[in-house]
């Protein structure tokens, strides 16, 4: 194959992916590089819980249709994203203070997100809990760990999405993750603690790799220590602060040395669009010319 997607493939691993939504989707250049480039897409904001249930129960599935819809026309997977975050959260949400209404919320968002797409896209839906780590590896404070008094809100959000969609990939997900670090440990502990039951809960585990220029150093001793998990790993949101080809490549090399490391999603196309557009940190540039990190990219698959 060719194209980032094709050449990663070729090397056996599921997909090289990208964040799109309908304001990246209906650009044309945009558009061309996915097709050509690209085998999944993640919504980049449209699947999460302020734009699919802004208020209870009210279920608004326009702008992940589109995103969904637009990869099935196009033969490309998805990855969904995210159905438990404590950012880009609806108040509604956050201001509920017992367990068992927040039980029943968390199983009735699941249940409509999952049981929307399940059967209904080409190839896999996966989902993930995004974001649920401190710094030092403890659990961040949020309505869902505050009211369930620990990290037990996990075991509620994923036995929902198994029940859901049998077949769906789920996925823990967070930042920082970039070194075999605290953080990295502690969510390693809770993916051993939550599996540990008999039962697997969670199937992979998303490292988003929102990185500085130089971050990489410790990017394949993290990979590695994530895959000690005995878990699929996926890099989900990879951009880099100056689009360093060095850095790029790192990653790139540190993902095929690991055989659980199954795909990487860009954060985006067009540095144009980048939510740190600022930083420059794509690999194609603002008139969506592919960046000497692209060219890094391809020669080091
Ligand atoms: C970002 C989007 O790219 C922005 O458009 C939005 O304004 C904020 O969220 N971690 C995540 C992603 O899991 O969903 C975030 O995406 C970036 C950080």
């Amino acid at each position: 194959g060719s194209g980032l997607n094709g050449k990663f493939v070729a090397k056996g691993k599921k997909f090289w992916g990208s964040a799109a939504d309908s304001n990246t989707l209906n650009i044309a250049s945009n558009a061309n590089i996915l097709k050509a480039e690209i085998g999944a897409l993640t919504p980049e904001n449209s699947m999460k819980w302020d734009s699919t249930e802004s208020s209870r129960g009210s279920f608004n599935y326009g702008g992940s249709d589109a995103l969904v819809n637009w990869a099935t026309s196009n033969g490309k997977l998805v990855r969904g994203h995210t159905f438990v975050w404590h950012s880009q959260l609806p108040s509604w949400v956050s201001s509920i203070g017992d367990r068992t209404t927040l039980t029943t919320v968390i199983q009735n968002h699941i249940n409509g997100l999952a049981g929307r797409y399940k059967g209904k896209i080409y190839g896999t839906l996966l989902l993930s809990i995004n974001e649920m780590f401190n710094e030092d590896g403890a659990i961040r404070s949020s309505v869902f760990s505050n009211v369930f008094g620990g990290d037990s809100f996990v075991n509620v959000a994923f036995q929902a999405a198994r029940a859901a969609d049998p077949n769906a990939i789920l996925y823990i997900n967070d930042y920082n993750l970039d070194s075999n670090n605290a953080k990295l440990q502690g969510l390693v502990r809770l993916v051993n603690k939550v599996n540990g039951g008999g039962t697997r809960l969670i199937d992979g585990v998303g490292t988003q790799m929102h990185l500085q220029q130089g971050g990489t150093g410790g990017v394949a001793a993290a990979i590695n220590a994530l895959a000690a998990t005995g878990l699929d790993v996926a890099v989900t949101e990879l951009d880099i602060v100056g689009a360093q080809s060095n850095d790029y490549t790192a990653v790139v090399r540190a993902c095929l040395n690991q055989p659980r490391c199954v795909s990487i999603t860009s954060w985006g196309i067009s540095d144009t669009n980048s939510w740190r557009a600022s930083s420059s940190p794509l690999l194609w540039d603002t008139s969506y010319r592919p960046k000497a990190a692209y060219n890094a990219v391809i020669s080091a698959l």
